[in-house]
């Protein structure tokens, strides 16, 4: 793939990018995607989903599923994707993709998909070997194929998905003639590995997440649930062995970074104290976006119009393209 994890962010390219409706979203989401995501629509053709069918395979309470796919949708406005600039729409409103994911599956080798590291990681943490997990790949070959995306930015644990999507896009290019788009994965910058409150990688399936969205008296919560060693305050600290400081790192400026190790490594500054800061940073960085996210909660509508006219928007590029597939593979009404 002569771009492939190129570091040099794409510009004038159409970029996908699909989102899962999995819950309250953290600041690791934030630094180690949605951020980088969001970014791309400055110098390029954005169009992003909210990728609601495939949180099939794991959520299974409807009413949960419909309220975290518009929470995300408003997460996503609040963060700054402009509407005017870059399509947002909800995957199974663009309902096609589901008949493209049915036409690729019949081409698609289960061996491409018995290989894919993200199935055998999920069967062996204990999920359900079930069909729709299996066959996950299939549906987000479907979401990239179906707008001739040129470049999709995923974190590293995506890419083979990609190659997925591409060795099906030639399979089905081999057979019914050259229609599809082989796209480019573009692979965000994963140095922001943010720490979780214990430490570990932030996630929410280890519940020690800090949330971008979070209320404040949670928020608070969560932060001063940092873990820490128990030294006292005037004992001097290592700023690099501590979660906080880390943490910290994330919103502050290299003076202000410098300062708080200077004030760890001298003894003075306590836990509490620097948790405190932490939150402040916090608050402060996510200000603005959690005042948005608070008036688009209050007027539901106006996502349900971004929601609409973003699927109107994709189906400029969905349609002619599903016309297409279906002429070339003999399928529906002859054009
Ligand atoms: P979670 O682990 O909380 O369920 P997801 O798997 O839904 O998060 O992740 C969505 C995106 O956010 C992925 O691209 C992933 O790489 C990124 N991400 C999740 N947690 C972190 C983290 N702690 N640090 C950096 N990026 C993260
Ligand atoms: N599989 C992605 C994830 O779990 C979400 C996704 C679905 C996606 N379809 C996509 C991402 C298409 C990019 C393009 O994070």
């Amino acid at each position: 793939m002569s771009e492939t994890s190129s570091r040099k962010p794409p510009s004038g390219k159409r970029v996908l990018s699909g989102t899962q409706p999995s819950g309250a979203i953290h600041i690791g989401n934030w630094f180690g995607a949605i951020r980088q995501y969001i970014a791309l629509q400055e110098q390029n053709r954005g169009t992003y989903f909210i990728a609601d069918l495939h949180s099939l395979n794991s959520i299974r309470d409807a009413a949960e599923r419909r309220a975290f796919t518009v929470g995300l949708a408003m997460d996503y406005l609040a963060l700054g994707l402009d509407p005017a600039r870059s399509v947002l729409y909800r995957q199974s409103d663009l309902i096609e993709t589901t008949e493209l994911a049915w036409i690729l599956t019949t081409l698609t080798p289960m061996g491409l998909l018995e290989r894919c590291h993200s199935y055998k990681d999920k069967v062996s943490h204990g999920q359900k070997p079930d069909h729709g997990l299996f066959a996950y790949p299939v549906l987000m070959a479907a979401d990239i194929l179906i707008h001739r995306a040129d470049v999709v930015p995923v974190g590293g644990d995506q890419k083979q998905h990609l190659e997925v999507t591409r060795d099906i896009a030639v399979k089905f290019n081999a057979t019914y003639g050259d229609v599809l788009a082989l796209p480019e994965p573009f692979i965000v910058d994963e140095v922001a590995h943010v720490p979780g409150t214990d430490g570990q990688k932030m996630s929410k399936t280890y519940g020690n997440t800090i949330g971008v969205f979070t209320p404040s008296k949670q928020l608070r919560k969560q932060v001063m649930g940092v873990v820490t060693d128990s030294l006292g305050v005037d004992e001097p600290k290592d700023p690099d062995a501590s979660h906080v400081y880390r943490l910290y790192c994330l919103f502050a400026s290299p003076d202000e970074q410098a300062e708080m190790a200077r004030r760890f490594r001298a003894g003075g500054l306590g836990y509490g104290d620097a948790k405190k800061e932490l939150l402040a940073k916090v608050l402060e960085h996510f200000g603005p976006a959690r005042e948005r996210r608070e008036e688009l909660a209050r007027d539901p509508d106006v996502v349900e119009d971004v929601l609409r006219d973003g699927l109107r928007r994709a189906r400029e590029t969905a349609d002619p393209l599903m016309a297409a597939v279906r002429e070339a593979a003999g399928i529906g009404r002859p054009r």
